[in-house]
């Protein structure tokens, strides 16, 4: 997850619509699951890692089941209210959680379901599901073992649980029936749940204690988790939770905390032990009573409802919040008003329909995928808010974040790419009706980018990488600051973080040269910005091809200068020279001054070839595991480093080589599958690749460019800044397998449909010679974009290639 910094995301389906009017209910066409797993069957790993349940555009609550990541078809535990959507690693969340069940809480065995349910050791009551999971947008629901079924739906900050049970008699022959308690019906809160990390390891997550208090039907109180995907500091949530019909007993327990988790008071030699339980809440209506606190030992803390057995069903309603147990409260009573779920569902499927899926709009009958993740173009307030977060975390936090999570800043994997959100803003001018640059303060945001660039951060010694700060800004910045570029016996991660530094000075500069700054700060930051090329060696030679970035040694001489192979990063990892992307893909990765760039890699010719050379099958030498999705080109689709490089050809005034690359890969890579993905979502950016290339364009982050590759549609409206219409048209009629490029000139030229191939362009009805586009020009007040398609390549562009604004020689 390096460059780009894209939020949340939906990934869609969108089957044969028929017309387009205002009132289309588009949530019918998403298919949740895409991105749900990855290349193992049943296993998420190396996956989209997407999401899958109940959420809403930008919502805090992602509500959803935990599932066992060595056996994905076991539900461990219903209704975690906080998840996190697309990243890899290590599990965030999976906190605040209920999870029904049936049968005996008597417990005269410590394992196994025949003993009943011991509520502190999860292998007592943790369930298979069985039967398909039904997903749509707002709406999930699956079936137990038990024979429990749990349909939920998420609000902003709340969420809504009904478990239907089953018949009593049914009940007690699906679950153990040694005990005449068979058939109770119960919901467990259990505080130390959270999603554990399978394998162990310093990036799991850890609970740290809380407390729960009840009042009849309802329950609150806050706990404290650290740790997972982020290396987060200890975090703590409020929450507030509700029954729609009172419990015959509710208690709350206590137990000891035996998770093995280094330098915290566990127990984990002993046997799982047995909760202690408070009196029945309705035996004396006295919180006081029925309040447990994990207390000084960190103990385990929960709550057991328990309802008669010809309960059939009970439905809860579940606030939390960062700040304070009322404000959890108040968004349960607001957020929730009914306890209908599907009053829910419908004021989820509104908001996608109306905030998200009508912004772009079509009538074509094709079979195709699609996501949103464009909030720059067509969500501008929203994003706005979280450009004023970001400056916000600033000013409170002292750095800006790259990988927030759980309140806490970390991790950054390569540069401090808040500065290219801050400055892809900048240049846009962001807010309707502005003409500056939006309602932000950007002396303000400036200043948080110059904290970046200027302030090495304490080092919190993340296990991650001890070496230097992960959490934020620039853990390298001494080394970049004193050598202009990221010494290899100084820093980790020198190359990328080198490419990306660099990246992070020129938005420096763009916002600078926009009047934020002192005078000379311009200059100074794109002189920065120029820092990869003190890390080019033009002695290196691989497959054949002159001039790489190369590791280099603080006193100036290069690592290993005979045994470098550029193809090759030692595993990608935090460690390694590279992140997530072998120097080979680096060395492309200079989206500021891509003219040095050509002129480093021997001019035009030998940039073109060199750029044909990383689409070639079994190029690639660096094995990624899971994570490589089977590619076997140095190009990888799958990671943010690459995502222009199918676009790079527009430097050369190619553009049918752009549109042939990158429709290829999106072809073979983006399915209409759970493992539909191919890598990480990373939190949408894999999917607004794919939205973008579909609309026929490609952003140029940092700069008000965007290229021009080859729309999917005959006719698409784009609502662009908040009210105004961007109108892509395209001569392009026929089957999806038009969209294939090896197809091209087979099947479609059979079918007589037109192929994909631009050949030419006109804006608001004029005439266009280049292959890209600003900002300006049909992004703010809208406009028409026309594309002339057809089945030959054709070199149309006749003007100037894209600009190259932070072009600098040193
Ligand atoms: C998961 O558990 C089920 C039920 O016990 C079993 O049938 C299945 O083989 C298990 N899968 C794996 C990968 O262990
Ligand atoms: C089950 O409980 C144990 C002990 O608390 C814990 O270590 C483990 O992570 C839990 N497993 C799941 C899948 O929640
Ligand atoms: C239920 O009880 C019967 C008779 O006591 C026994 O044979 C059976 O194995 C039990 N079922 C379960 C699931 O424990
Ligand atoms: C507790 O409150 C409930 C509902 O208000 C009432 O029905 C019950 O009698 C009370 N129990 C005691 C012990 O006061
Ligand atoms: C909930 O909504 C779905 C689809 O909108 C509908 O099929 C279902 O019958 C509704 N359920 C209830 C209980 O109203
Ligand atoms: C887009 O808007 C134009 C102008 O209002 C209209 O003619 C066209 O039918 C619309 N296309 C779609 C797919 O909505
Ligand atoms: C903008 O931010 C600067 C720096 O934090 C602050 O001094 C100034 O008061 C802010 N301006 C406004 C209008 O809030
Ligand atoms: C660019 O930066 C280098 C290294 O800090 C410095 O030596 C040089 O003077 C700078 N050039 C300009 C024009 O500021
Ligand atoms: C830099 O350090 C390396 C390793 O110690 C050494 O081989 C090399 O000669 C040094 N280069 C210079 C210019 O001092
Ligand atoms: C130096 O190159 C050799 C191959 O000649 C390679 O095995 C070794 O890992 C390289 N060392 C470093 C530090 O890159
Ligand atoms: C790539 O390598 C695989 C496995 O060795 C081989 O089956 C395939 O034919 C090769 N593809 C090309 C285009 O060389
Ligand atoms: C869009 O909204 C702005 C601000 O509310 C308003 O001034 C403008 O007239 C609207 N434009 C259109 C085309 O509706």
């Amino acid at each position: 997850m390096a460059l780009k910094s894209v939020l949340v995301s939906a990934l869609l389906h969108l089957a044969s619509l028929s017309s387009s009017t205002e009132v289309v209910d588009y949530s019918q066409y998403v298919n949740p699951f895409i991105g749900g797993s990855g290349p193992f069957d049943g296993l998420a790993f190396g996956g989209g890692d997407i999401f899958v349940g109940g959420a809403l555009p930008f919502g805090v609550a992602k509500v959803g089941i935990d599932t066992y990541e060595t056996n994905l078809s076991f539900s461990t535990i219903n209704g975690g209210m906080l998840h996190e959507s697309g990243t890899g690693g290590a599990p965030k969340y999976g906190v605040v959680s209920q999870m029904p069940l049936v049968g005996s809480l008597s417990a005269s065995s410590s394992s196994g379901k025949g003993g009943g349910i011991n509520i502190l050791d999860n292998r007592t009551y943790w369930q298979q599901r069985v039967g398909e999971d039904t997903a749509r947008v707002g709406y999930f629901r699956t079936q137990l073992e038990s024979g429990v079924a749990i349909e939920l739906s998420g609000a902003r900050h709340a969420g809504t649980m009904r478990y239907s049970f089953p018949a009593a008699a049914a009940a007690a022959a699906a679950a153990a029936n040694s005990s005449s308690d068979d058939d109770e019906r119960h919901v467990l809160v259990d505080l130390s749940h959270y999603l554990p990390q399978e394998a162990g390891g310093q990036d799991s997550q850890a609970y740290l204690g809380g407390e729960i208090s009840i009042d009849g039907a309802t329950y609150q109180g806050h706990a404290t988790y650290e740790g997972g995907w982020n290396d987060g500091a200890p975090f703590t949530i409020y929450f507030c939770g509700e029954f729609d019909s009172a419990p015959d007993e509710a208690k709350t327990f206590r137990g000891r905390n035996t998770d093995p988790i280094a330098r915290h008071h566990v127990f984990s030699n002993g046997p799982v032990g047995q909760a202690v339980f408070s009196p029945n809440f309705f035996a004396s209506n006295d919180t006081a009573k029925t309040t447990a606190s994990s207390g000084p030992m960190n103990d385990r803390v929960g709550a057991v409802f328990s309802w008669k057995a010809d309960t059939q069903m009970v439905t809860s309603r579940v606030g939390v919040s960062f700040i304070s147990p009322s404000k959890a409260c108040k968004f349960k009573d607001e957020e929730i008003p009914t306890w209908t779920l599907n009053d829910t569902v419908d004021a989820a499927v509104a908001e996608w329909n109306r905030d998200v899926f009508s912004k772009i709009r079509w009538s074509q009958k094709d079979t195709f995928r699609c996501t949103v993740s464009l909030y720059h173009l067509i969500q501008p307030e929203a994003y706005e808010g979280q450009i004023r977060s970001l400056i916000d975390i600033w000013q409170h936090e002292g750095y800006m974040p790259d990988g927030r999570s759980g309140n806490f800043n970390g991790l950054v994997q390569g540069g401090s790419n808040a500065d290219n959100v801050l400055a892809d803003a900048y240049v846009k001018r962001l807010t309707p009706g502005s003409n500056k640059a939006g309602n932000i303060n950007w002396t303000a945001g400036y200043a948080a980018m110059r904290q970046n660039a200027e302030v090495a951060p304490y080092n919190t010694f993340s296990p991650t990488d001890p070496t230097a700060s992960v959490k934020e800004g620039r853990g390298a910045l001494a080394d970049w600051l004193r050598l202009g570029y990221v010494s290899a016996d100084g820093n980790t991660r020198c190359l990328s973080r080198t490419v990306e530094y660099s990246l992070n000075d020129y938005a420096l500069s763009v916002v600078a040269a926009g009047g934020e700054g002192a005078p000379g700060d311009a200059e100074k930051y794109l002189n920065r910005s120029a820092g990869w090329q003190r890390t080019w060696n033009h002695d290196v030679t691989s497959r054949g091809f002159n001039g790489f970035l190369a590791p280099r040694l603080g006193n100036g001489s290069w690592q290993n200068a005979t045994g470098y192979n550029p193809a090759l990063c030692g595993g990608c990892e935090w460690s390694s020279i590279t992140y997530e992307a072998t120097p080979w893909e680096y060395s492309f990765t200079v989206p500021h001054d891509m003219q040095s760039l050509i002129e480093h890699m021997g001019g035009e010719t030998e940039f073109e070839r060199r750029l044909d050379y990383i689409f070639q099958p079994n190029t690639s030498e660096q094995d990624l595991n899971a994570n490589g999705a089977g590619i076997t080109t140095i190009m990888n689709i799958g990671n943010e480093p690459d995502f222009a490089h199918p676009y790079l050809y527009h430097y050369l005034n190619k553009q049918w080589k752009s549109v042939n690359q990158s429709r290829q890969l999106a072809n073979q890579y983006f399915r209409d599958a759970q493992y539909g993905v191919p890598g990480n979502s990373d939190a949408g950016a894999l999917n607004s690749w794919l939205v973008w290339q579909m609309l026929g364009f490609y952003p140029v982050v940092t700069q008000p460019v965007y290229l021009l590759a080859s729309p999917w549609f005959a006719d698409v409206n784009v609502t662009v800044n908040g009210n105004r219409t961007l109108h892509i048209m395209s001569s392009r009629q026929g089957g999806s397998s038009d969209n294939d490029p090896a197809a091209a000139t087979t099947t479609t030229k059979a079918l007589g449909h037109r192929g994909f191939y631009v050949q030419s362009v006109k804006v608001d009805g004029k005439r266009w010679d280049q292959n890209w586009i600003l900002h300006d020009s049909i992004m703010v007040e809208g406009g028409t974009i026309e594309f002339e398609v057809g089945d030959e390549p054709v070199q149309w562009e006749k003007g100037d290639v894209p600009p190259s604004p932070g072009h600098y020689v040193i």
